[in-house]
């Protein structure tokens, strides 16, 4: 039995432990309690109506470069499910449902694809049946940052670039979680060297010619613009801020630890940690416009809950707008009600884009937002 360097446990463990997490997470993140509701920053800002629009509601078009393709939305649905049996219906429904609709697709972490190179094939197969029933999604890979401390750069690319090939990925995302590594009960909280880690990995990508973009993306505590400038400089090419105001990874740990344990009580000392999605926004923006040399697009979830949310995010600079609960409790109320709510979405940023004169996403970008009185 060989295990890759530097993950010597053993796959069957993991199995259990990753199928079991997953569910809870998945439960779990659909509770109110476990949502930073109204802490996004979003309901204390308006946008500015244009009386006088000078366009037809027909006339807008939705439609939004996402590294370097047009899509028809400026949507995606972020990472949620991967690898994991009981949710594997549910990714087949909303990669379906994103091809269909032109938004992006994140998947859930590919971890155990990465750590087990006994599950590797069984895990690829899976991988490829999601893009066979999707041939058109524009998917997105995904690991965590944790999982590649310690690797080697050379190792590290090569495993990440299988998981990537496995659902004929255009893009890889990497996500940042420390709030949430550090209250999960089996949770690995190891951050050190990950700057480098992000910059070695953008640049064995770029050497083996793959073309194919690195995505950093937080889990809902938001990204400061100190970190921004640090990513910008790694040469990531979009960085999706996923701020506080939505699913709230301390409240979901703290609700799997055992009652009165250090993390629990934490749990409840942490439940609003994290920077506004708003504020993370408009950081990455600042830091975007300060740097000439920087290349990323600016990528917002974490608390989006309505077409308007996303509109606001735009005006303050995000170029796509992404959700996680609300697609997944949508997708399991079926492929209908899935639909439905990516229409709803959709139409009410037509109509904000509308009611403020403008035509696409992008006109309205940098627009900025008042304070509400
Ligand atoms: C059930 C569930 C599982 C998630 N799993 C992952 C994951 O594997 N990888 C990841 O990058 N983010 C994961 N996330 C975080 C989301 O991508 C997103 O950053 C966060 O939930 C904030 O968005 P929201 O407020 O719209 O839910 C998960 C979210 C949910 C709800």
């Amino acid at each position: 039995m060989s295990h890759p360097p530097g993950h010597p446990r053993s796959p069957m463990l993991d199995l259990d432990q990753f199928e079991g997490r997953k569910r809870d997470h998945i439960e779990l993140s659909l509770k109110p309690d476990h949502q930073a509701a109204g802490r996004s920053g979003l309901d204390s800002v308006r946008l500015e109506h244009e009386a006088l629009p000078e366009l037809d509601l027909v006339e807008v078009s939705l439609a939004t470069d996402c590294l370097g393709l047009e899509l028809p939305t400026p949507f995606f649905v972020a990472g949620m499910t991967m690898g994991h049996t009981a949710a594997s219906g549910l990714n087949h429904r909303l990669a379906h449902a994103c091809a269909e609709r032109g938004w992006a697709m994140g998947v859930g972490s590919q971890r155990r694809e990465f750590e087990s190179t006994e599950q590797a094939t069984e895990l690829a197969r899976e991988g490829r049946a999601l893009r066979k029933s999707a041939p058109g999604a524009f998917l997105l890979a995904n690991l965590g940052l944790s999982q590649l401390a310690g690797g080697s750069p050379e190792s590290n690319a090569d495993r990440v670039l299988r998981l990537v090939a496995s659902i004929e990925a255009q893009a890889l995302v990497i996500h940042l979680n420390a709030l949430q590594e550090a209250l999960q009960p089996e949770g690995t909280p190891r951050f050190r060297g990950g700057l480098k880690a992000i910059e070695e990995m953008v640049a064995s990508i770029h050497r083996t010619g793959a073309g194919i973009p690195v995505v950093i993306k937080e889990t809902g505590c938001g990204i400061s613009e100190a970190t921004a400038r640090r990513l910008g400089s790694a040469g990531v090419s979009a960085i999706d801020v996923s701020g506080l105001g939505g699913t709230h990874w301390g409240r979901i740990e703290g609700a799997r630890a055992v009652s009165g344990s250090l993390q629990s009580t934490a749990s409840a000392t942490f439940a609003d940690w994290g920077i506004p999605t708003l504020d993370s926004v408009r950081a990455a923006a600042s830091a975007l416009s300060d740097n000439s040399h920087f290349r990323y697009s600016i990528w917002a979830s974490g608390g989006v809950r309505n077409g308007l949310d996303a509109a606001k995010l735009i005006a303050s600079g995000a170029h796509r707008v992404g959700f996680a609960q609300p697609a997944l409790r949508a997708a399991m109320e079926g492929e209908n009600a899935l639909r439905a709510w990516m229409e709803q979405m959709e139409f009410e940023l037509r109509v904000a884009l509308f009611c403020t004169g403008s035509n696409s996403p992008a006109a309205l970008r940098g627009r900025g937002v008042h304070e509400s009185r």
